[in-house]
C-alpha cells in the first residue's frame, strides 16, 4: 500500500479548497461564513450540511457526518484514504512520487499491471466488436434482452466473435507477450498451434474491481448452449472470492443498503431500473471475502436471489456469512418470477421497490425453510422442529433479541410463548451457553454509562471552547493541559490543538488528518463545528467556563489518583499539588477578555 508523507498529504489538501470540491457534488449556498446545502449522506429536505472555507471542513448538523476534504471523498466515493489523496492530487495536478518497492514486489506489481492492461485492452476490443458488423449477433442479443444502449456503455458490454484467435493477434500487436497473455487467462498458448482465444461467439461482460479496473470476463453463449456462461479463470488480478459484479458502481449508490443477486443479467436489469446498488457474486458461492467487501460499504444487504431451490440454498448459505460479518440481512421474494431480471421486466421498478419493502427478516426466512424439512402433523417431528428453532434462537447474544424472536415465532406458529422460552432455556443448558447474569443490562451499568458520558461531554465542550474562542487560550492554558483529557480520542485532539496554539494558529482540517479511523474523524469534525450555546452576559460566560474547567480538572485528578501506581512518588506529588490547585480553582475569579479582543490568535 502506498504511503505518503504528512507534508505531501498537507500539500494535496491545501491545493483542494473544500468548498470547490464539495460544490462539484452538492449545490451549496453561502450563508454568513458558511456554505450550506442538502446533506449527501442522509435524506433531508432542508439543508443542514455546512461547509466552512475558513476551517476547510464540512459537518452535517442532521446526521453528524463530518471531516475534511479527504474524509468527504472517502465518504462520498467510498474511497480509501490513499485513494482520496491520489484523486485530489490528480485534481490539483500534483504529481505524487512513485512508491519505492523491493525488487520482487516491484516485479510482481509490474506483472499485475500488465495483466490489468491486457484485460483493459481486451475489454476495449470486445466493446468495439459489439458495435461492428461482426458483432451484430451480440448487439441483437443484448437488445432482445432489453438492455439499453446506456446500460451497455455503463457496464462496458462487448462481443467475442467467432474467430478462434483474433483477440490473441490483436493483443500481440498491442505489445503483450505470450507470458502476460497466458497469465491473463484470456488465451491459451499451445506449443504447436500458438495462441487461442478463450472466448468465442459470446456476449461479453467485463468484470471490474471496485476501482473500475477490468479483472476478468464472463461470456454468455448466444441462445442455447453449454456452458451458459464461461468465465475467466482466477488470475493474479482476479480473486473470485473477493470480487462482486457491479460493486464498482454500487459503491457510490446513495441507497443505504446493497441488493445482492445471483447473475450478470440481474445486476444490469436492476441498475437499468434505477437500483444502482445491485451486485452479484457470480456463480461462485458466497464467501467471507465477499461479505468483507460488502461490509466496507454497507450495514444492510437484501438478498434478491432466484426463486428456485438453488436460490434458496444460496440465501441459506449467505445469511450466516453476512451476519457473521456484522451485516443485517433481508430476503426479497421474487415469486412467481424466476429472478430479478424477469421480475423487473414483467412488473417494473415500482413493484420491485414494493418487494424490497416487504422483504423478510433473515431469521424468519431461515425458520420458514427449516419448516419444510418437518411434517408438522406428526407430533414428534413438530417437537423436533421447535427444538431446532430454539437452538437457532440461542444464537442471538442479547436476551431482549431472543425474547423478540421467541415472540415472533410463537405467534407465527401459534404456540405458547412460555413453552418456547423454556425450550430455548433447556437448549441453552444443553449447549452450556445459558449464562446467568448476562440478562438485561442492570440499572447500575446504565448509571455508570451516564456518568462517563458527562465526563466525555465536558472534555468535548472544553475542546470546542478552545477551538471556537481562541482568545480564551491564554486563560485556559495555565490551568488545563492535554493530559487532563482522559478520553483517548480527545487527548490526542487536545495534543494537536495545544501544539497548534503554541505555534500561533489553529488548523482544523489538519487535525482531522491525524486520525485515521472514519468514526474518529467524524467526531473530531463535530468538535470543530459544534456551536457554543449563546451564553448571554459576560458574567454568565465566565461562570460556564469556570464550571467546565473545574469538571474537567476534577475528573482528571480523580482518574489519575485511581490509576496511579503506589510506587510512583513523582506522580503522587504532582497529584497532591493539583488537588491543591483545584481548591484554588474553586475560589478563583475568572475574567474573560472582552469579545473583539483577538488575544493570542
Ligand atoms: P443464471 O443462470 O441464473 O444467470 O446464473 P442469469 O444471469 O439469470 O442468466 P440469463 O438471464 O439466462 O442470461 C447466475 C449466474 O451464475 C453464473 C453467472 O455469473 C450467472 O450470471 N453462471 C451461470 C456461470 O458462471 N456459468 C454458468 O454456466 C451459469
Ligand atoms: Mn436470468
Amino acid at each position: 500500500m502506498p504511503y505518503y508523507s504528512d507534508d505531501q498529504i498537507e500539500e494535496v489538501r491545501t491545493a483542494n479548497d473544500i468548498v470547490d470540491v464539495v460544490s462539484s457534488y452538492v449545490a451549496l449556498k453561502k450563508k454568513g461564513s458558511q456554505y450550506m446545502g442538502l446533506c449527501p449522506f442522509h435524506n433531508e429536505k432542508t439543508p443542514s450540511f455546512s461547509v466552512s472555507r475558513d476551517k476547510q471542513m464540512y459537518y452535517c448538523f442532521g446526521c453528524g457526518a463530518g471531516g475534511n476534504v479527504f474524509t468527504f471523498l472517502m465518504q462520498y466515493e467510498n474511497d480509501s484514504f490513499v485513494e482520496a489523496v491520489e484523486a485530489l492530487a490528480g485534481r490539483a495536478g500534483i504529481a505524487l512520487p512513485k512508491q519505492e518497492a523491493s525488487g520482487r514486489a516491484r516485479q510482481e506489481a509490474d506483472r499485475r499491471m500488465r495483466v490489468l492492461e491486457a484485460n483493459k485492452a481486451a475489454g476495449r476490443y470486445f466493446y468495439a466488436q459489439l458495435r461492428m458488423a461482426q458483432g451484430q449477433a451480440g448487439m441483437e442479443y443484448f437488445t432482445k434482452r432489453g438492455i439499453s444502449r446506456e446500460a451497455m456503455k455503463k457496464f462496458g458490454l462487448g462481443f467475442a466473435n467467432g474467430a478462434s484467435n483474433d483477440l490473441y493477434l490483436y493483443l500481440c500487436k498491442e505489445g503483450f507477450g505470450d507470458d502476460i497473455l497466458k497469465d491473463s487467462g484470456l488465451v491459451t498458448i499451445d506449443e504447436r498451434r500458438g495462441g487461442r482465444d478463450k472466448f468465442w461467439n459470446r456476449a461479453m461482460f467485463p468484470i471490474m474491481d471496485v476501482n473500475h479496473r477490468v479483472i476478468g470476463f464472463g461470456g454468455r453463449v448466444i441462445g442455447e448452449g453449454e456452458p451458459k456462461y464461461l468465465n475467466s479463470p482466477e488470475t493474479i488480478v482476479f480473486d473470485k472470492s473477493k470480487n462482486l459484479y457491479g460493486m464498482n458502481l454500487a459503491k457510490s449508490s446513495r441507497r443505504p443498503y446493497i441488493l445482492l443477486c445471483e447473475g450478470y443479467m440481474d445486476v444490469i436489469a436492476l441498475h437499468q431500473a434505477g437500483f444502482d446498488n445491485a451486485v452479484a457474486s457470480l456463480g461462485t458461492s458466497f464467501t467471507q471475502g465477499h461479505a468483507a467487501v460488502l461490509k466496507r460499504y454497507t450495514k444492510e444487504v437484501y438478498c434478491t436471489f432466484d426463486s428456485d431451490s438453488a436460490g434458496v440454498k444460496a440465501a441459506l448459505r449467505a445469511i450466516p456469512i453476512l451476519k457473521e460479518a456484522g451485516i443485517t440481512v433481508k430476503i426479497v421474494d421474487m415469486k412467481p418470477y424466476k429472478d430479478p431480471d424477469e421480475f423487473i421486466k414483467a412488473e417494473g421498478a415500482e413493484k420491485y421497490q414494493e418487494r424490497i419493502g416487504q422483504a423478510q427478516n433473515s431469521f424468519l426466512f431461515e425458520v420458514e425453510m427449516l419448516e419444510r424439512e418437518y411434517d408438522l402433523r406428526d407430533p414428534t417431528e413438530k417437537t423436533s422442529f421447535y427444538y431446532a428453532i430454539a437452538e437457532k434462537i440461542l444464537g442471538f447474544g442479547e436476551e431482549l433479541e431472543r425474547e423478540n424472536y421467541i415472540e415472533a415465532v410463537a405467534s407465527k406458529y401459534q404456540t405458547g410463548f412460555e413453552n418456547l422460552r423454556k425450550l430455548v432455556q433447556s437448549a441453552g443448558m444443553k449447549a452450556g451457553t445459558a449464562r446467568e447474569g448476562k440478562k438485561l443490562k442492570s440499572g447500575v451499568q446504565e448509571k455508570k454509562k451516564k456518568k462517563g458520558d458527562g465526563m466525555r461531554q465536558s472534555q468535548r465542550l472544553m475542546l470546542t471552547w478552545l477551538i471556537e474562542e481562541p482568545r480564551l487560550f491564554s486563560v485556559i492554558e495555565p490551568l488545563i493541559g492535554p493530559e487532563d483529557f482522559t478520553e483517548e480520542l480527545y487527548r490526542r485532539a487536545a495534543d494537536v490543538v495545544f501544539q497548534q496554539w503554541r505555534e500561533g494558529q489553529i488548523n482544523p482540517a489538519k487535525v482531522v488528518d491525524m486520525f485515521t479511523d472514519g468514526q474518529d474523524q467524524q467526531e473530531i469534525a463535530g468538535l470543530f463545528h459544534a456551536r457554543l450555546k449563546e451564553v448571554g452576559t459576560q458574567a454568565e460566560r465566565e461562570k460556564a467556563l469556570k464550571e467546565t474547567i473545574i469538571r474537567l480538572k476534577e475528573n482528571s485528578v480523580g482518574f489519575r489518583s485511581k490509576h496511579l501506581e503506589p510506587s510512583d512518588l513523582d506522580g503522587l506529588q504532582r497529584l497532591v499539588a493539583e488537588k491543591k490547585s483545584l481548591q484554588q480553582l474553586y475560589q478563583m475569579e475568572f475574567s474573560l477578555p472582552e469579545p473583539g479582543n483577538p488575544g493570542l490568535g
